[in-house]
């Protein structure tokens, strides 16, 4: 029984690069692990400044990652806020973190390189993602693959910090679905909240579809053979199928007279169907937000049963209490 921890950020409408590049991996991890789930609000303060949106995004979240499966009776399921612990071992923890560790972060490079407005929250959310990793013991973090990088931080800032006061935080390990890897959007680009090329999990049938005619594909007469292993559709669709149906769908690539608009509208069904039970479950939750909301706050209890004599520790042994 291991200790599995993951947070997503209540940025947006959560995407189909969530859902398996971390979501799924935490659902099955429930199975026969001790697994904490939290909505990473703080986070999201580095890209939203609006308030009324940021608290309806954060029960949006929380809301779809119970219908995606998370199970209150399973997982300790909260949201970040709800345990400011974390915020005081960010703190302490930033004294273990060199500048240059945050400097070659990917995701603060690529949203710099993008023209995004960059802040010290930008800059620094690393160190309190490792701290809301290690307050807890956390063994494993699913994520994507964009997130290796932020779990490796999680580890060094461990190691420094155990090296100076002893065995007291474990250290992580990352784990990323082989298969998955990296999600690709509408644009061919890694699909992401903040890149306005996503394909959402719940939404309008219409407007998903709509959104799925833009993916970029190539360009390649209708009756010639096509080319699936880079196609941005099949790299989409291929979430959704078996083995069988999988290679039925490369010979529909291969024997040419399909165009990619029929892929198109084959990705739309497959993917509609495939989170089918998962919308009915959405909308009871929907209708029943006193339940998502007692959830929570039991969630966030369980949490600080964890990280209070945690951060006592820590207090302890840096100093701070005196
Ligand atoms: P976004 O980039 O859309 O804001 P987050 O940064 O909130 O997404 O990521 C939440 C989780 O989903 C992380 O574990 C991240 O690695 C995973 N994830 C996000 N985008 C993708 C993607 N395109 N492919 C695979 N996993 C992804
Ligand atoms: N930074 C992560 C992301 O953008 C979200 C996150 C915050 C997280 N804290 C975490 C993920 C701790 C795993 C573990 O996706």
């Amino acid at each position: 029984m291991k200790r599995v921890l993951t947070g997503i950020q209540p940025s947006g409408d959560l995407h189909i690069g969530n859902y398996f590049g971390s979501i799924k991996q935490m659902v099955d991890a429930q199975k026969d692990n001790d697994t904490f789930a939290f909505i990473a609000n703080y986070h999201a303060q580095t890209s939203i400044n609006d308030g009324k949106r940021l608290s309806e995004l954060t029960m949006q979240c929380a809301t779809d990652f119970l219908a995606l499966g998370i199970d209150p009776n399973k997982s300790t399921f909260w949201v970040q806020s709800d345990v400011k612990e974390v915020l005081e071992l960010y703190w302490v923890l930033s004294s273990f973190t060199p500048m240059g560790l945050l400097e070659r972060a990917h995701s603060y490079k690529d949203k710099t390189a993008r023209g995004q407005a960059t802040n010290h929250s930008l800059f620094s959310y690393p160190v309190l993602m490792a701290a809301d990793i290690l307050i807890f013991g956390s063994e494993i973090v699913p994520v994507g693959k964009d997130q290796i990088q932020h779990v490796e931080i999680a580890r060094d800032v461990a190691i420094k910090f155990n090296n100076k006061y002893g065995d007291i935080l474990t250290v992580p390990e990352f784990r990323v679905q082989e298969e998955v890897q990296t999600v690709p959007g509408i644009d061919g680009q890694k699909m992401s909240k903040s890149y306005g090329n996503i394909v959402n999990i719940f939404g309008e049938q219409k407007k998903q579809l709509k959104t799925i005619k833009k993916i970029v594909t190539e360009n390649v007469a209708m009756e010639e053979p096509k080319e699936y292993k880079n196609c941005n559709v099949y790299n989409m669709a291929k979430l959704f199928l078996n083995q069988n149906e999988l290679v039925e769908l490369q010979n529909r690539y291969k024997n040419g007279k399909e165009g990619h608009g029929h892929f198109k509208l084959y990705l739309g069904e497959v993917m509609w169907e495939y989170f089918a039970e998962f919308r009915e479950k959405r909308s009871y939750y929907e209708k029943n937000q006193d339940e998502v909301r007692d959830i929570l706050n039991l969630g966030s209890k369980k949490a600080k049963e964890i990280a209070s004599p945690m951060i006592e520790t820590i207090r302890n042994v840096t100093g701070i209490s005196y």
